[in-house]
């Protein structure tokens, strides 16, 4: 099958969070099931040149209809890790992608609504075909609308459209300007309820509802959250329209590339191993402390690695060094915040913390050092507030690193508690979960996990092992997509 991705982020070489992973992850286990792939991304300044072999300029003229005019645009090609992929570049002064970061910017809509469009207007022009083209999140939410509102009358029928929602909260607002840049500018799409027009703002289109009602296939990224996004308060705003597309909506499962995320071939982390060689994950963490200046003491250490955002429990995670450090525990935190009282807030206790002999607070990105703290850490928190699936406590198992997450969406689909778990086998669970926002609930799965490390250090490691044993790679996942493709295809 020929198979096209358009996305905003593709790993490592674009990467704001798990959505990269995810493009770059599928689309090479749908290449080892012997289909053709190829990724379709904007071309941003800031993103990490070094991991693209080969970039050359495709020869092809482009011209992006935009408003009344059209705006001309450089495609870039080259190989991302052994995946072809496409970059789009407007030729015009304001550059839409040379902005220095990926979003945040006031005019994102446009920004990807236009995006959108010339990855579109690429397939037409280059006479590519594919079988299916596969959108995430609300950047491409437009790209099944005009494809089947303007494209399909230009010769692009036989496309089908699967679109997968990373995350409900960001969907996408946008005036009716954005209707008349794309063309898409009939009365009816803006004034249709059923179509474009928000839920709840009358005055508004909704870049991912338009992408839900006019995909082939939608699917969040794990069973749990499907049902959350569908019945609970996590569709925020957009339950309604997937009660109405029930038929084609789905939860499949994240994969983790164990060719990336694995402890035996991983490039960054000084000492490989396995399930059988756990003294080498030792070697890793008296790294990780040489590396963080951290003291070598008889003590665990305890990761986060996300943004630090409303939707991780950032109140938790604060709360969390502090519990760590007064109960016999080391903190690393590994994080990026976008918003600035957040990031204020974050590096105010990275400089109250500054000497202390047991904390490290790393503020930005950093893929490399990301890998050395899965490594190094013996357990992992993840006490998010929603989560359609989440990567870091799936890495962090296959790193032997044990999961402490608060149980929403994909972490309840992924992590059972070792105590409590009523639906798995004792020897199949796999770290600990807690429920309530409150800093109490997740206290005590806090201290339980520092219990077991301190008390019964042959538990814990056959607890380590537990999560080692599951099967987070593509292959399930991949066959999952594989069949709602074949589904779907002309
Ligand atoms: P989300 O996509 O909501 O941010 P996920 O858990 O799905 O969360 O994926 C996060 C991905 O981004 C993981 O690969 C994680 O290692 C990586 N990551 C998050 N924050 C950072 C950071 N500050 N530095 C390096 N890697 C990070
Ligand atoms: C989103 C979600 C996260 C998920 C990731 C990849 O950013 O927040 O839960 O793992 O996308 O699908």
């Amino acid at each position: 099958m020929y198979i096209v991705q358009i996305a905003s982020e593709c790993a490592p070489v674009i990467k704001a969070g798990g959505l990269g992973d995810v493009v770059y992850g599928l689309s090479r286990e749908l290449e080892v099931r012997g289909n053709c792939v190829e990724i379709i991304l904007p071309m941003y300044d800031c993103m990490r040149y070094d991991h693209i072999w080969g970039l050359h300029e495709a020869y092809l003229d482009l011209w992006v209809p935009w408003y009344d005019g059209a705006i001309n645009c450089s495609v870039y090609c080259g190989w991302v890790h052994g995946r072809l992929c496409f970059f789009i570049q407007p030729n015009s002064q304001d550059n839409f992608f040379n902005r220095g970061n990926y979003y945040g910017s006031s005019d994102d809509n446009l920004r990807f609504a236009f995006f959108s469009k010339a990855a579109l207007e690429f397939l037409l022009v280059s006479n590519k075909r594919p079988d299916i083209i596969h959108c995430h999140d609300w950047q491409t939410g437009l790209v099944p609308v005009m494809l089947y509102e303007i494209y399909q009358y230009h010769g692009m029928s036989n496309q089908r459209v699967c679109y997968t929602i990373h995350n409900f909260k960001h969907q996408g607002f946008a005036g009716n300007e954005v209707l008349r840049a794309t063309g898409l500018n009939q009365e009816s799409y803006y004034y249709d309820y059923d179509r474009l027009r928000d839920n709840f703002n009358p005055f508004a289109i909704n870049f991912m509802k338009g992408g839900i009602v006019y995909s082939n296939y939608v699917n969040t990224v794990s069973p749990h959250h499907a049902w959350e996004a569908h019945y609970g308060e996590e569709g925020y705003g957009l339950g309604h329209t997937l009660e109405l597309h029930q038929s084609k909506f789905s939860g499949i499962l994240n994969g983790v590339d164990y060719d990336v995320w694995n402890p035996e071939i991983d490039k960054y982390i000084p000492h490989h191993y396995n399930i059988d060689q756990l003294e080498n994950k030792a070697k890793n963490k008296k790294a990780l402390r040489e590396k963080l200046l951290l003291q070598d003491v008889d003590k665990p250490i305890i990761a986060y690695i996300g943004r630090l955002d409303q939707q991780k429990g950032v109140h938790l995670v604060h709360h969390a060094i502090y519990y760590a450090i007064h109960h016999g525990a080391q903190f690393v935190l590994l994080g990026s915040a976008t918003e600035k009282a957040i990031n204020d807030w974050f590096c105010h206790e990275k400089a109250f913390l500054n000497d202390h002999p047991d904390v490290h607070l790393e503020l930005g990105f950093n893929e490399e050092l990301a890998h050395l703290i899965y490594a190094g850490s013996d357990m992992i928190i993840v006490p998010s507030n929603y989560e359609p699936c989440g990567l870091t406590q799936i890495i962090g198992m296959k790193y032997g690193t044990v999961p402490i997450v608060r149980g929403v969406g994909g972490l309840v689909s992924t992590v059972f508690d070792r105590d409590y778990d009523q639906n798995h086998a004792p020897e199949k669970r796999n770290g600990y979960v807690f429920y309530q926002t409150d800093t109490p609930a997740l206290e005590s799965a806090m201290e339980r996990a520092i219990s077991l490390w301190y008390q019964y250090p042959k538990e814990f490691e056959q607890l380590i092992q537990q999560g080692m044993e599951y099967d987070f790679s593509w292959n399930n996942p991949g066959a999952q997509y594989m069949n709602v493709y074949e589904f779907i295809k002309a």
